[in-house]
């Protein structure tokens, strides 16, 4: 069993009697285009310097021995016989082992040690995390080429028919593609991606954690999601050839939202126009224009709290409270939204008195406390090799 005085290598030496191979995978910020990959959109997030960590060795049967050190947990899972789910941490393992098999890459056992330091249900993708480390590793025991979409595909496949979030592919493919100091600009109809140069000296990227955790984000996220696919489906009638909302282009826009019921005419509104602020976004990076990146972040948190509705208290408290800070260049809810965090981009200049400003107005208004990480854009999934001594 784990135990945290131990280092996870030493628990897994003494548990599995060698030192096995180390892998790991990032949590991510979203800086901007929120709610619409599954809209077939555009989303412009960021590895985050926080990672899921797994050690790994191959085991001569089919069984999976998973230590989960963080919760002082294990499981023992059988890639031949059909998953049972446990509403647990063992459905993500149990999913991408099952859907890596199922798109052709077959396994071996395996013996697994997790542990982690990206904050768990705080909107920084643990789980995509945890999917992707997790299944790099089984690629690698089993020694298939990696192939970083078809793995990103897998741990999609998991969350929705293991864990029942019918998210996006945003979490999984940053977990698989980032690269360290780069945002990634990713099309989420073709898959194609750029990286994008983040120079932190240049503006830090801040993320602020409400506290606040939502009982019922899983069910309000896929409720926005069916939302969209009803607008759709509705525009559809006068469109036939319409795939996705991300065809629904800014000219036509009032014409669309005139056939549509309120509130999914504010959900379609937010799609198309974020859409647009990811491309304006990607232009301000690349002249490295602070002030229109931030006033593009801050203009995403409205259509997100009054369109879309995936704001809550919280998240417009902690976004008031950066907003107001000097050096703020602009501050928004990211991720699923319902909870979670903000991400803010911020001045090197005025960093020390933003960290130290923001909690305290943050508790003035709501009474809850926050925890603020500086992030840096990080590499994805890989191998850590251990240097020789
Ligand atoms: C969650 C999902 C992603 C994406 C975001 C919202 O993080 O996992 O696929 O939809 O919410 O942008």
């Amino acid at each position: 069993m784990g135990s945290a005085s131990a280092a996870p290598a030493d628990v897994f030496k003494a548990r599995f009697g060698t030192a096995g191979r180390q892998f790991s995978a990032p949590g991510r910020v979203n800086l901007i285009g929120e709610h619409v990959d599954y809209n077939d959109g555009l989303a412009l997030p960021m590895a985050i310097d926080r990672r899921t960590r797994v050690w790994a060795s191959p085991r001569g049967d089919r069984r999976l021995s998973v230590i989960a050190y963080d919760l002082g947990e294990e499981a023992e899972l059988d890639l031949d016989a059909p998953a049972r789910l446990t509403g647990t941490w063992r459905d993500y393992v149990a999913g991408v082992a099952f859907h890596l098999e199922r798109a052709g890459f077959r396994l071996g056992g395996a013996n697994l040690l997790v542990t982690s330091d990206v904050p768990a249900g705080a909107g920084l993708s643990s789980s995509a995390a945890l999917e992707v480390a997790v299944g790099f590793a089984l690629l690698a025991l089993a020694g298939h080429d990696i192939d970083r979409l078809a793995l990103a595909c897998a741990g999609q496949a998991a969350e929705h028919d293991f864990v029942g979030t019918r998210c996006g592919l945003m979490d999984q493919f940053v977990a698989a593609h980032a690269r360290a100091g780069r945002a990634i600009r990713l099309d989420c109809r073709t898959r194609d991606f750029d990286l994008i140069p983040l120079d932190a000296t240049q503006c830090a990227v801040v993320v602020a954690d409400t506290g606040k955790r939502h009982r019922l984000a899983t069910s309000a996220y896929n409720a926005r999601r069916r939302e969209c696919e009803t607008a759709l489906t509705t525009l559809r009638q006068k469109r036939p050839a319409l795939s996705s909302l991300r065809e629904v282009t800014p000219a036509d826009l009032d014409a669309a939202l005139a056939e549509l019921s309120a509130p999914l005419a504010r959900r379609v509104r937010h799609v198309v126009t974020e859409i647009e602020r990811v491309e304006a976004f990607a232009r301000a990076l690349a002249a490295s224009d602070w002030t229109r990146a931030g006033a593009l972040l801050t203009d995403s948190h409205r259509s997100l709290r009054e369109d879309y509705e995936a704001s809550c208290a919280e998240l417009d408290a902690l976004v008031a409270a950066a907003q107001a800070a000097p050096g703020c260049h602009g501050a928004r809810m990211t991720g699923g939204g319902f909870g979670g965090c903000t991400v803010n981009l911020v001045a090197p200049a005025a960093l020390e008195a933003f960290l130290r400003e923001v909690p305290l107005a943050y508790e003035r208004a709501t009474g809850r406390a926050t925890r603020l990480w500086v992030v840096a854009p990080s590499d994805g999934v890989g191998e850590t090799i251990p240097e020789r001594a």
